[in-house]
C-alpha cells in the first residue's frame, strides 16, 4: 500500500474483534512513529503498551461504562451541535469510550519528554514537544493502516491520566498525549463518514 493510499485508508474504529496485533506489527507501527519530525530532534518518545486486562481497567476508571447509544443521543440534542455527521460521529463514539481501550487488539500509551508545563504554555514554541509526538501518533495511524490495523485516540480525563502515570511507572518529566486504541476491526464495524471537502476550495494562493 502506498502513502497516499494508507492516509486515505485510515478511518477512526472503535470496534474490535478482540484479536491480538502480534508483536512484529507493532514494533512496525511503533517504528513509524519514531520515524516523524521531532522538534529538538531528540525524539524522547516511549510507548508503553498496556496488555494486562486489570491494568486498563485500573487506567480508565473515570469512563462511564453505562452510556447508551439513547443517552448520547440526548447529550446531542442538548449540546447545540448541529453538523448531522458530526452529531453522528459523538453519538456512536460516546458509548464505546470504555470497550474500545478494554477491546482494543494492542493498546499504547505514547509518553515524551516534556520540560515545560504542557498544560500552561507560554508561547506557541512552548508547545512542540506536545506537537511532535502528535505527529509520531498519526505516522502510527498511517503505518496502522497500512498493516490492516485501525483504531482511535483517546485523550484521558485528568482523573484517568494521573491514575496512568502511577499505574505505568511513567516518570514526571514525561507525559502522557492520548491513550491510542488499535486492532482489527469487527466485521461490522462503523465507520464514521468524513465530512466532504474539496482541495481546491482548501487552497488560497497568496492571500486567504
Ligand atoms: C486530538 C484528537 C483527539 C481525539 N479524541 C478522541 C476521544 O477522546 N475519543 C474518541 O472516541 N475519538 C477521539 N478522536 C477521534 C475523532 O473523533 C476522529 O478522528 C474524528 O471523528 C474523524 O474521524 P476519522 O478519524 O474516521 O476521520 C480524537 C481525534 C483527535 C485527532
Amino acid at each position: 500500500m502506498d502513502a497516499f493510499e494508507a492516509i486515505k485508508t485510515r478511518k477512526t474504529i472503535r470496534d474490535f474483534d478482540g484479536r491480538k496485533v502480534d508483536d512484529a506489527v507493532r514494533d512496525r507501527i511503533i517504528e513509524a512513529g519514531m520515524a516523524a519530525p521531532s522538534n529538538d530532534h531528540m525524539r524522547k518518545w516511549e510507548f508503553v503498551v498496556v496488555d494486562d486486562r486489570a491494568a486498563r481497567l485500573r487506567i480508565i476508571r473515570s469512563i462511564a461504562s453505562d452510556i447508551t447509544g439513547e443517552a448520547a443521543r440526548k447529550r446531542m440534542e442538548e449540546s447545540g451541535l448541529t453538523d448531522d455527521d458530526q452529531r453522528e460521529m459523538y453519538i456512536d463514539a460516546i458509548p464505546k469510550q470504555r470497550s474500545m481501550l478494554l477491546d482494543a487488539g494492542l493498546l499504547i500509551v505514547p509518553c515524551y519528554y516534556e520540560p515545560g508545563k504542557l498544560l500552561t504554555p507560554s508561547d506557541l514554541s512552548s508547545l512542540n514537544y506536545f506537537a511532535s509526538i502528535w505527529c509520531s501518533i498519526e505516522n502510527m495511524l498511517i503505518e496502522a493502516s497500512s498493516e490492516n490495523v485501525y483504531g482511535v485516540t483517546r485523550i484521558p480525563s485528568e482523573r484517568d491520566r494521573v491514575a496512568m502515570r502511577s499505574e505505568l511507572r511513567i516518570p514526571d518529566e514525561y507525559e502522557i498525549p492520548c491513550v491510542l486504541a488499535l486492532g482489527y476491526p469487527e466485521a461490522d464495524a462503523r465507520r464514521t463518514k468524513q465530512k466532504a471537502f474539496s482541495v481546491a476550495d482548501r487552497i488560497h494562493t497568496d492571500r486567504w
